[in-house]
């Protein structure tokens, strides 16, 4: 084992199941391009301030672009026992400038390091995530638009209550994901802070310029309190937090999804390309995208619990506990990168009932209410236009018939206002298009909603 660069105060090497206990690297190597950019940006500063040769950081420079490319082409491999990431490039940028590699590391800690490559990572991986639900949210924008006038039954206890439209449904969806692009972003741009210049905890007596660093990392500032420096992993916590109601969303999506493909519904139809068979069953064909999306929901939440947990009782500053964040934030990274396309790709291809769709919304006494605010047009009191239309649903279900389907005696005799207006104010049509209040289904809202976008 090769020796640590800490040894200097210690007689005897780490027990190889510590080394292996300690190590971070099988997880903590994926962020070496976070790290050797801010190691560039920190030497490109030292040299700067006068606190290394110039000669020196142009040296170290050129052995970080030569590790970076020999990392990407798989020239070289993280098979060493090195500690960390940190650790690993250290060594080996020393092993090939010498001397130089030596000065990098002046007026910096690990745990300033540790801290800045991981918000750099956050913020590379945010661009892919916010894009990804973007081009959700254009699918479901686009199968919104095609469907302004489908019907269906909206749902409250999952009985049917009242008409609305497809597009109607979707656009729902839609203003979740946009609050969740914004509250990636914002945890995104909360996260683009430099705590380099925070050293180890109390900061460091060298003239480092932070905001310079900063500002070449193309980051939005320094933070303002080392101990808070070292020790903060709330970007962390917020990011898996915004990524969670994502992931609260897409499951709440992908539960419908399932019910409304089921045979029960058939709302929709699954592409075969995104649905998967059984190996008993012959005639199955199951929704597994969206099962196992409500399932990685659940990973997400376990991950956000973990990090929540994990620095729960830490006292400032640093502590070995805060490596363990690590792997649960790049958990809920891989998850929802895994996540979005198949479910995105699942949506885009499904087909839309539109007849059954219809169907159910004209099922189910979804105009009862309407029915009832009819004869509040007429100067009823509401309560009891309320309790007549009960009364006529009542006989409807007793007699295997509809609202719309009743003849004007039998309403008559049970409210002597009924006039043959009725059957148009309690059409799927008028129940529609007359909650054309903000927000509400009627077909030219949400088509001006959705154009707003
Ligand atoms: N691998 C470590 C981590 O992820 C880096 C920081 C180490 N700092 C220390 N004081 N041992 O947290």
């Amino acid at each position: 084992m090769a020796k640590k660069m800490w040894a200097g105060r210690f007689e005897k090497a780490t027990d190889k199941d510590v080394n292996d206990y300690n190590s971070s690297l099988p997880f903590d190597s994926r962020m070496y391009e976070q790290d050797i950019r801010g190691s560039i940006a920190h030497s490109q500063m030292l040299a700067k301030q006068g606190i290394i040769s110039q000669q020196d950081a142009d040296d170290i420079y050129k052995g970080m672009i030569s590790i970076l490319e020999d990392i990407k082409t798989g020239k070289l491999t993280f098979d060493s026992d090195a500690e960390d990431i940190h650790m690993f490039i250290e060594e080996e940028l020393t092993n090939r400038i010498g001397d130089a590699g030596k000065r990098l590391h002046t007026g910096r800690s690990r745990n300033d390091q540790v801290a800045l490559d991981q918000r750099l990572y956050l913020v590379d991986e945010a661009q892919g995530i916010l894009q990804g639900i973007d081009d959700l949210v254009e699918v479901l924008k686009d199968i919104a638009l095609d469907n302004i006038y489908t019907y269906m039954p909206g749902y409250t206890h999952l009985q049917r209550a009242q008409p609305i439209t497809f597009a109607h449904y979707l656009s729902a969806y839609i203003e979740m994901f946009l609050r969740d692009i914004e509250r990636i972003d914002a945890a995104t741009a909360r996260a683009n802070f430099s705590p380099l210049g925070s050293g180890a905890l109390a900061g460091t007596t060298y003239p480092l310029d932070r905001e310079a660093v900063a500002e070449d990392l193309d980051m939005n500032g320094v933070t303002l309190n080392s101990l808070d420096g070292v020790a903060d992993r709330d970007f962390a916590i917020e990011f898996a937090s915004a990524i969670s109601i994502f992931m609260m969303h897409v499951s709440r999506m992908s539960e419908e999804i399932i019910l409304y493909s089921s045979q029960e519904f058939k709302f929709y139809e699954l592409d075969d390309a995104y649905s998967t068979g059984s190996s008993m069953m012959p005639q199955k064909k199951n929704p597994d995208v969206a099962e196992l999306t409500r399932g990685k929901t659940g990973r997400v939440y376990g991950d956000l619990v973990s990090l929540l947990v994990i620095m729960k009782g830490l006292p400032l500053t640093y502590n070995k506990d805060m490596q363990e964040v690590q792997e649960s934030l790049f958990d809920v990274i891989d998850t929802v990168k895994a996540v979005l396309p198949p479910f995105t790709g699942m949506l885009k291809t499904m087909t839309i009932r539109k007849d059954n769709m219809e169907a159910a919304a004209l099922g189910g006494f979804t105009n009862a209410t309407d029915l009832a605010d009819y004869l509040v047009k007429k100067g009823l009191p509401f309560r009891e236009t309320h309790a007549i239309s009960g009364k006529l649903v009542h006989y409807c279900i007793e007699n295997n018939t509809t609202l719309e389907k009743l003849p004007l005696e039998k309403l008559k005799e049970i409210s002597e206002v009924f006039e043959d207006d009725v059957y148009d104010a309690i059409s799927l049509k008028t129940c529609v298009e007359g909650r054309s209040l903000i927000g509400g289904p009627a077909p030219e809202t949400v088509k001006a909603y959705l154009e707003s976008l």
